[in-house]
């Protein structure tokens, strides 16, 4: 019997008070199914939600932790053909924070073997969010405005560096001032700190020129002032809500401005636009990455054992995504 380590938990709460490291049997792949080891996965704030019981969609308890992770084939099941061990794909999604994992090889999502590993192991979530929020809500035209907050989140610099590609021109929301420079060396055109009255100066940053779209991950005042700039017919998109607070704002906005608030979850946009959305979302996700449109920061790499370290540095002040490698 091989053993392996698995990060889990048996009933939902805060991570550091109740994920578990623990050693399971390992599974040999049933027919039909391939065994993938696990290469590298990243903690995200779904995570978070996912153990805490407040997600969208919830696991069956006691459950592996972890959403994304890349891994590698390494053992095939009976009858499976269609792929071959050492092939890289994206680490099945029933918990990302173990050694192994089986799935149907039919589910596969195959990754390129020319993508870092490191990039990979990010590229599931984060940056096709960002790329629906792109092209998949508003038809933006060429040179078009748009604002976002937590603009040093994965999903706020998969933006910044999309939007450039793209011909965007892009307002990022971010809460420490030392954020400027490192975001706009990304191709950021404005960087601006939240709480510094910097609605009341947006004419200067777009030329006068409309913000259509704003992307909110946060809530609270930062949601508020995005609203308060975006121009006539403008679409707020809110995918994340990092803070609690209510957002608020007067109905002027909706009546006069005609601004409209639309929500956006990719594991609905996956369910939707099945598998041929998600293929070309995802080949336009790993073009970026291999040709360096896209590259996107690590913060730090922990093993399985540290894991404890890994929350806690995944709670600082930090540019890029917090790492586990088993
Ligand atoms: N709906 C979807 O399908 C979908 C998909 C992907 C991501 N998301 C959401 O998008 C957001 C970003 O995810 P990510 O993985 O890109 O994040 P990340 O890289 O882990 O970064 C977290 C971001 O949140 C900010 N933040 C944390 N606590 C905050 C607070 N109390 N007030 C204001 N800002 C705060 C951080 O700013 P500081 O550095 O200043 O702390 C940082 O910019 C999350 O809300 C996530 O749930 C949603």
């Amino acid at each position: 019997m091989t053993l392996q380590k698995t990060i889990c938990h048996h009933e939902f709460g805060k991570p550091l008070e109740v994920l578990r490291l623990e050693e399971v049997e390992q599974r040999e792949p049933a027919p039909g199914e391939v065994r993938v080891r696990l290469l590298a996965a990243t903690i995200n704030p779904s995570d978070y939600g996912m153990i805490g019981g407040s997600y969208g969609r919830l696991r069956e308890l006691p459950a592996v932790a972890g959403r994304e992770g890349v891994g590698v084939i390494d053992a095939l099941g009976r009858g499976v053909s269609s792929v071959g061990v050492g092939a890289r794909v994206r680490f099945p999604e029933e918990g990302t924070w173990q050694e192994t994992a089986c799935m149907p090889a039919a589910d596969l999502l195959m990754v390129p073997s020319d993508v870092p590993v490191d990039q990979a192991a990010f590229s599931f979530i984060n940056p096709p969010t960002a790329y629906c929020l792109l092209k998949k809500i508003v038809d933006l035209a060429p040179g078009s405005w748009v604002v976002q907050n937590a603009g040093n989140s994965a999903v706020g610099l998969s933006v910044i560096q999309m939007a450039k590609a793209m011909g965007f021109k892009t307002i990022s929301q971010v809460r420490r001032e030392e954020l400027i420079e490192p975001l706009k060396a990304l191709g950021a055109d404005h960087v601006v700190v939240e709480g510094s009255g910097w609605p009341k100066q947006v004419k200067e940053l777009t030329g006068g020129e409309p913000i259509q779209l704003a992307f909110n991950s946060i809530g609270g005042a930062s949601a508020t002032d995005q609203i308060k700039v975006l121009g006539d017919g403008g679409t707020q998109v809110t995918f994340g809500g990092m803070v609690g607070d209510l957002v608020r704002f007067p109905t002027r906005f909706l009546i006069f401005n005609d601004v409209r608030l639309v929500g956006f979850w990719w594991d609905k946009w996956c369910q939707k636009a099945g598998k041929n959305g998600l293929d070309e979302v995802m080949s336009a996700v790993y073009n970026m990455m291999r040709d360096g449109t896209l590259k996107l920061p690590v913060e730090a790499t922990y093993s399985f054992a540290e894991y404890e370290e890994a929350f806690k540095h995944d709670k600082q002040p930090r540019l890029g995504k917090v790492l586990l490698k088993p």
